[in-house]
């Protein structure tokens, strides 16, 4: 039988597509390879958010190369995914062993391009735009009991520094009654965790006028059975009232928020067109722990943008110090092509954006220490995932804060049986990436 093998780059809406790609592959009749190597199908769905995920793409890709002038000739590889829709058919010119290139509107084309590949035919396909939802494609679920639901695509939002909207296209929502009938039978197959998905969830159905917006659709998905609702990304100037009130009355919406600000001083945030105040963020993040006060943020953050001073840099540090944030993403700034920022003038030195990283990251650490510190004695469910990647003999599991707990496999038990199981754990100790835990004896 005929095999396939993805490597996914990048976000969540990348994962989220990966899946469908399997799905579609395993309709034609393809399996999984555990190795790359061994496939007959390779696919690369690819991140071009940051220059690293570019360049580990393109090195990744030419050390294939061996593999089809070696012995193996007709292996397929594919280029999927945002630098696929960015580069097209310069997708060849960088990596001439490659046979497909498509992008992200046109999963659905896949077979298609099989077809042409097989018969020797190298096709690069990229649609400027789509109107279908890489969600209604068959899937093959990561996990059994988590689901990616994908209930918007593209971002209208045009940040200075970001690529997506070029690679994404406009900002489209789900038809409502696509997404809860697809939640519907999610729960029915036994998914008890559901991430909904967009590059800007809190604008869901601005598009679609007169229909339901995010809020009601925490609550049609939060009482659909699903035992937990989570959602990214949220952006702060589209958060409302509303949808804070859903997270705080909906007990299967988890107590977790992401919500980038990238940047704590107001000249910042202007030049990277966000569309809120150092002064807005403060007060939304307050009225977020008034009104939930046990909930973990977690936060998006990028150092030396263009023109960054050190005064800029030290609003930053004092922002991240006054939400005392549980988690938070931080980067070096990326100049992508095409994007406004990346023809501003007044790039800070190398050096010295690395040194505020480092500042910065350090921060972030003591913080998320200090908060895994706080749980230590605490008593919560927690999600099983599956064994650990590093240790078999432990568990990785989640707090409905998307705390990850390591607890070791009780004697007897099998750690994939137990996946998707909601257990009881006590926190014994923290780290400041993850904690430890046992089970509270009764659970299990
Ligand atoms: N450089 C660095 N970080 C970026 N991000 C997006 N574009 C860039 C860039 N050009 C970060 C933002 C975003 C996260 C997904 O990636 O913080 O929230
Ligand atoms: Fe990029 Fe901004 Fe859209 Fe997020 S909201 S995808 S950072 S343009």
């Amino acid at each position: 039988m005929r095999s396939y093998y993805i490597r996914t780059f990048g976000c969540q809406m990348n994962k989220h597509d990966s899946e469908r790609v399997a799905g579609v592959l395993e309709e034609r009749g393809l399996v999984p390879s555990p190795a790359i190597d061994d496939a007959d199908v390779i696919i690369f769905n690819t991140c071009c958010v940051r220059e690293t995920a570019d360049e580990r793409l393109y090195g990744q890709v030419s050390s294939l190369k061996a593999l089809k002038t070696g012995g193996r000739p007709d292996v397929i590889i594919a280029v999927g995914g945002c630098v696929g829709q960015r580069d097209g058919e310069l997708v060849f010119a960088h990596a001439p062993h490659v046979d497909i290139v498509f992008g992200t509107h046109n999963i659905h084309e896949l077979p298609a391009l099989l077809d042409a590949a097989e018969s020797g035919r190298r096709t690069a396909s990229v649609l400027p735009s789509g109107d279908r939802f890489a969600s209604d494609l068959p899937s093959h679920r990561e996990d059994a009991w988590h689901a990616w639901v994908s209930i918007t695509v593209g971002c209208d939002n045009h940040c200075a520094y970001c690529i997506v909207p070029s690679v994404r296209g406009a900002e489209r929502s789900r038809a409502f009654e696509d997404i809860t009938a697809e939640v519907g039978r999610l729960v029915a197959d036994g998914v008890v965790e559901v991430t909904l998905l967009g590059q800007n969830v809190n604008s869901y159905g601005r598009d679609r006028y007169g229909q339901p917006r995010f809020a009601e659709l925490l609550q049609a998905v939060g009482s659909s059975g699903v035992a937990r609702v989570r959602f990214a990304t949220s952006h702060p100037k589209d958060l409302s009232p509303r949808t804070i009130a859903a997270m705080r009355d909906i007990p299967a919406v988890m107590p977790y928020l992401h919500l980038p600000f990238q940047a704590g001083s107001n000249r910042t945030l202007a030049a990277m067109n966000r569309g809120y105040t150092r002064e807005q963020y403060l007060s939304l993040a307050a009225s977020i722990r008034d009104a939930i006060p046990d909930i973990a943020l977690s936060t998006d953050i990028i150092v030396g943008f263009p023109g960054e001073t050190e005064d800029d840099f030290a609003q930053t540090i004092d922002l991240v110090e006054r939400v005392g944030f549980e988690h938070a993403f931080t980067f070096i700034y990326s100049p992508r092509e095409g994007t406004p920022a990346a023809s501003m003038s007044d790039s800070v030195p190398r050096e010295v954006v690395q040194d505020r990283f480092d500042r910065l990251a350090s921060l972030v650490q003591t913080l998320s220490y200090d908060a895994n510190r706080r749980q230590i004695g605490l008593v919560q469910d927690v999600l099983v995932e599956g064994p650990s990647r590093r240790d078999p003999t432990v568990l990785a599991t989640r707090t409905p804060h998307h705390r990850l707990v390591h607890v070791p496999v009780p004697d007897g038990a099998s750690a994939d049986a137990l996946a998707g199981r909601i257990l009881v754990a006590r926190i014994t100790g923290a780290h400041p990436w993850f904690l430890s835990g046992e089970f509270v004896a009764s659970t299990v």
